[in-house]
């Protein structure tokens, strides 16, 4: 990552107007993307009464942990994700929440990274962004995220999950078809889109940026691994009452309790 040193966050950027931009081109593609983070919410708010510390990783631009903070005002959030350009927009949510929240550009994929932590956390959450890791990524990860988290924390992970089974994953498939049509604002930006737009705002060349980050990317696969994977994976790595707290046809909310 040594080769973005020169490249910083620019000035006299409309940084509100991005967060919204975002989150508007994520709901064209997750209709039920606001309700996944809601749930988040309500699970943390049963499950860890007395959070003081949360994790968020693959945090882009900082929507989770924007509404983690609204509604839980004890928490500070602690926010991780390889992309600075993403991460620009989150530095915005520190004139709101100051210290309350701090970021951190960290790659997932290195096994290192949670050295930067040495205190424990309730919760560690991730919305969207797991999926981008290959399977024995992302079996690394979950036991790393086990030793972050204190005895009884939670972690909860938003994201595509795929079926075993090719016939339901169709009709999943179908089903997020007929969702996104009913629920979809075309007028939004698409992905293609946010991010030419994007580019042009901070004159800058983020594919250049993205590639470098991303070159030797072997992401899972799109549609996510099957449910049945994560859940075996985790119980695996030390965590307790795994389940799927929430599904919406080929997304759900999984996760479970750090023994
Ligand atoms: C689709 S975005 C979701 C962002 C945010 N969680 C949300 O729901 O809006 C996926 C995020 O994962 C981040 N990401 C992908 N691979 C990563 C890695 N290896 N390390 C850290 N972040 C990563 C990307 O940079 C991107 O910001």
């Amino acid at each position: 990552m040594e080769d973005l040193k020169g490249i910083t966050r620019p000035e006299s950027i409309d940084w509100d107007s991005w967060t919204k931009r975002w989150d508007q081109m994520q709901e064209r593609y997750l209709a039920e993307r606001s309700e996944r983070f809601n749930q988040i919410v309500k699970i943390i708010k049963a499950t860890q009464p007395e959070a003081s510390r949360i994790l968020d990783i693959g945090c882009g631009t900082g929507s989770l942990s924007q509404r983690l903070l609204k509604e839980l005002p004890n928490v500070e959030l602690h926010c991780v994700d390889i992309d600075p350009t993403m991460l620009w927009i989150t530095e915005s949510l520190k004139t709101k929440f100051e210290d309350r929240i701090q970021i951190y550009r960290l790659d997932l994929r290195d096994n290192s990274w949670a050295k930067n932590f040495s205190l424990p956390f309730d919760a560690v959450v991730s919305a969207t962004a797991l999926h981008w890791l290959n399977a024995c990524q992302l079996n690394t990860l979950y036991q790393t995220i086990g030793q972050l988290l204190c005895s009884g924390g939670i972690f909860l992970n938003a994201d595509h999950v795929g079926s075993e089974s090719l016939k339901i994953q169709k009709y999943w498939k179908a089903c997020r078809e007929k969702l996104r049509s009913i629920e979809n604002n075309n007028a939004s930006d698409d992905w293609d889109s946010f991010w030419s737009s994007y580019s042009k705002a901070l004159k800058l060349d983020v594919n250049k940026i993205h590639n470098h980050l991303f070159k030797d990317r072997e992401g899972g696969p799109e549609d996510g691994l099957p449910l049945s994977w994560h859940v075996d994976r985790l119980r695996e790595n030390g965590f307790s009452m795994v389940d799927c707290f929430w599904r919406c046809n080929c997304d759900a909310i999984y996760g479970g309790l750090k023994e």
